[in-house]
């Protein structure tokens, strides 16, 4: 019997406990994901990078809403040739699972990303097709099974490593994209990304964030996560990352009930602190031992038991 109740596998990682860095949180470099991977998370991903360099919007890229987060930061990022070493060199520095977060304007564009990061020693990637406020990428591509199929088996094709594919909440049916992404291989699921939201300012009269619609996220679009986790469980085998307004060790544990083998926090470490981890993951073990569970994997889906 494995000794550590709290470790996961997932997609062929092994995971010393089901708690994941959300994607674009605290960025890219080493210092910041080793802090996270020293606070207790099971496996890290970075933000998210494109081919080529991207300057990202002008402030303001991030307003606080009632329970969370409307971002719109437009994806800045240092693109993957400049950004390869950075992965190199982190993952000689953390020994937690480094998932690379790429996106792309092409299922080409986004397999050679991937093969880079691949090549440069990322553990997995997670194709980020769930941005809701950069055209022609992210969710673009994520909401039309057909272009997410191309992407997904071009992306395949170019690593030897686990994709993740990360959906967006902003659709009628996230099942349907759920069951294109895993025809095509998926290796497991995130869902999910920001929802689309605005904030105005009543003074000025006009949209606050700089790219008018961002992304909302934190404890207010939590039900709305749990309930898509729930709704890919009930028709879907991929394994599936819970993500979306987790903050506590209760939240944590209704996404695994609901059917994620894991879980990944992000606004949470900004609202609280990269402490959030540990307290999570001690809530977990507490729980399972109340409940007399000797491992995560036994809670995974239980609550769609009849
Ligand atoms: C400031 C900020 C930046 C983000 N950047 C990315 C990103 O680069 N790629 C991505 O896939 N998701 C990004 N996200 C979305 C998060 O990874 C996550 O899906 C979302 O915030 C919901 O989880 P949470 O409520 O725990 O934050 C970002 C979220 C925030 C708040």
């Amino acid at each position: 019997m494995n000794s550590n109740p709290l470790s996961t596998r997932l997609a062929g990682l092994e995971l010393k406990n089901p708690t994941v860095l959300a994607s674009g949180i605290l960025g890219y470099s080493t210092e910041s994901l080793q802090r996270i991977a020293e606070a207790g998370a099971g496996a890290i991903v970075t933000k998210s990078v494109g081919l080529t360099p991207r300057m990202g919007y002008p402030n303001p890229t991030v307003v606080q809403a009632n329970g969370g987060l409307i971002n719109a930061m437009g994806l800045p990022n240092p693109g993957i040739v400049e950004y390869a070493s950075e992965i190199s060199f982190t993952k000689t520095v953390i020994t937690v699972p480094l998932i690379v977060s790429i996106y792309g304007y092409s299922a080409e564009e986004y397999a050679e990303v991937a093969k880079t990061a691949t090549e440069a020693g990322a553990d997995a990637v997670e194709l980020n097709v769930s941005c809701p406020h950069v055209k022609k990428t992210g969710s673009e591509i994520g909401q039309n099974p057909m272009l997410l199929k191309q992407v997904i088996r071009q992306v395949k094709a170019a690593t030897s490593k686990p994709v993740i594919i990360k959906l967006s909440p902003n659709i009628t049916d996230i099942v349907e994209l759920a069951q294109a992404a895993t025809k095509s291989g998926a290796d497991a699921l995130t869902a999910v990304n920001t929802v689309r939201a605005i904030a105005i300012d009543t003074e000025t009269a006009l949209p606050i964030l700089s790219n008018t619609r961002g992304g909302l996220s934190g404890p207010a679009i939590k039900p709305i996560a749990l309930c898509a986790v729930y709704d890919i469980y009930e028709k879907v085998k991929t394994p599936i990352i819970g993500c979306g307004g987790i903050a506590t060790w209760q939240d944590a544990v209704e996404f695994l009930l609901a059917g994620a083998s894991a879980v990944q926090i992000g606004t949470a470490i900004a609202l609280r602190d990269p402490m959030v981890f540990q307290a999570i993951n001690h809530g977990i073990q507490t729980y399972l031992k109340k409940k007399k569970h000797r491992s995560v994997q036994e809670i995974v889906g239980q609550a769609h038991r009849n």
